[in-house]
């Protein structure tokens, strides 16, 4: 079972179900559950925090957190240094928005959108919570995509809500 800081089981489980095993994936946030999915696909984990990187059999990019304009005009105290993003590859089979924690922030990838390789799905983690909703409402008109699935998590925060994860397909 997942811990609250692990990308949830049901979505650990849509991964598997529908992204073939030595799959590409991009990372932002690492941390247990980058361990499973290492496992059978072919990860690189951006994290921002020593303490995380290691963990898992994947490639890991360690990137500081650095202030950009946008966190800035949002409150937020940055993103990942996007110095550190300059080798990624070209395309992807997954991109999971993760991290970097709450009391970072994530809106700074809008920042840095040209820096993203090309991709079939993106998955944003949390979107329950306020900051995450604005981040994909932002995310949503700029990236290309067929479907929007939520995914509902059977465990709950501390305020009792249901966390929420929303993968975007592109056709
Ligand atoms: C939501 S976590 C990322 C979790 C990761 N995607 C996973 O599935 O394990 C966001 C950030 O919190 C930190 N972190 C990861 N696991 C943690 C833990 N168990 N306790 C505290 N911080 C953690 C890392 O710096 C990570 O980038």
């Amino acid at each position: 079972m997942s811990t609250g800081w692990m990308l949830p089981d049901e979505v650990m489980n849509y991964i598997f179900t529908n992204v073939s095993k030595g799959s590409t994936i991009l990372e932002f946030g690492s941390g247990q559950g980058s361990v499973n999915l290492s496992m059978q696909y072919n990860l690189i984990s951006v994290e921002h925090n020593e303490e995380w990187i290691g963990l898992s059999s994947g490639e890991y990019i360690h990137a500081e957190i650095v202030e950009n304009p946008i966190s800035t005009r949002f409150g937020q105290k940055g993103w990942y240094d996007s110095e550190k993003l300059l080798n990624l590859p070209s395309f992807v089979d997954v991109i999971i928005i993760d991290g970097p924690p709450g009391d970072v922030g994530r809106i700074g990838i809008l920042n840095h959108l040209e820096l993203l390789p090309s991709f079939s799905i993106c998955i944003v983690d949390d979107t329950d919570r306020e900051e995450e909703s604005l981040l994909l409402e932002k995310l949503m008109p700029v990236l290309d995509f067929k479907d929007q699935i939520e995914i509902m998590s059977s465990s709950r925060r501390g305020n009792g809500k249901l966390r929420k994860s929303t993968v975007l397909v592109r056709g």
